[in-house]
């Protein structure tokens, strides 16, 4: 169960999770907003949350693991439309406020392009950014965030049991969800209205710059070493002497 109340009690934002759509199971958070957008049932910084997700969306076609009551799945919806080059720096915003949530819960987090969220080298949450074009701008955009929370290692299935933690391996005790969820809006609402600071802390808390990273891009795989990111977000990749550019956002 959730408690929106508790949300909203610690939210400290202007616009964002002024309204939050609760839902005890889903499919999927992302694929709920795209659907409360279609029917304009959604406003700017709607936040959608369940308890239980049951087909979330990993980047790369892949799914992402939630375990039930345990931990955070979410998306922020994004009506404001935005052009492209500035769309690209949201996921880098939403990893920074992610960070500094854990941190504020008393962890060193760290990240990883384009937005894995980690704790001593393990995985503790992602970030999928989806977005709809017209007329080369981006029209709307889901920010989905999923953390572990309060998992012990026996609740990760096998295949991810040696990458992933959870705020509750690392710390030793149980974390309110709703607590992270304020915490996470409030600093992605501040970071979003400090777009020129985000990329300079995003590089701070970037855990390998100059080294050889593999990752999927579009359905192909590449490996490159890793350089930073551009002024609009996207990851610069050394390969074969190339340096090339990166977005991580999913355009449709
Ligand atoms: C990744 O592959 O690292 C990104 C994972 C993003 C998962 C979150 S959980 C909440 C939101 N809803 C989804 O279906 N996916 C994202």
């Amino acid at each position: 169960m959730i408690f929106t109340n508790l949300i909203e009690t610690n939210l400290r934002t202007k616009v964002f999770g002024k309204n939050i759509e609760y839902y005890q199971r889903l499919e999927s958070t992302n694929a709920e907003s795209w659907s409360l957008i279609k029917k304009d049932m959604a406003n700017h910084g709607t936040i959608i949350i369940t308890d239980n997700q049951i087909k979330g969306k990993g980047r790369n076609g892949n799914t992402w693991f939630m375990s039930p009551s345990k931990g955070l799945a979410m998306s922020i919806i994004l009506l404001e439309p935005l052009q492209i080059k500035d769309a690209e720096r949201i996921p880098i915003a939403a990893g920074v406020a992610a960070a500094k949530t854990l941190e504020n819960r008393g962890v060193n987090a760290s990240l990883k392009w384009p937005n894995d969220i980690m704790i001593n080298e393990k995985k503790c949450g992602g970030i999928l950014c989806e977005s709809k074009i017209l007329n080369q701008n981006i029209q709307s955009m889901v920010v989905g965030i999923g953390i572990n929370i309060n998992e012990n290692k026996y609740d990760f299935p096998p295949e991810i049991l040696e990458t992933a933690t959870s705020l509750f391996i690392e710390t030793g005790y149980s974390h309110q969800r709703e607590l992270l969820c304020a915490i996470f809006t409030t600093f992605f609402e501040r970071e979003l209205n400090n777009l020129s600071l985000t990329l300079d802390l995003w590089k701070n808390y970037c855990s390998h710059i100059g080294q050889i990273i593999s990752f999927n891009h579009k359905g192909e795989k590449y490996s490159g070493t890793f350089k930073g990111i551009d002024s609009n977000g996207g990851a610069l990749i050394e390969i074969e002497n190339d340096i090339k550019n990166f977005t991580s956002i999913i355009m449709d």
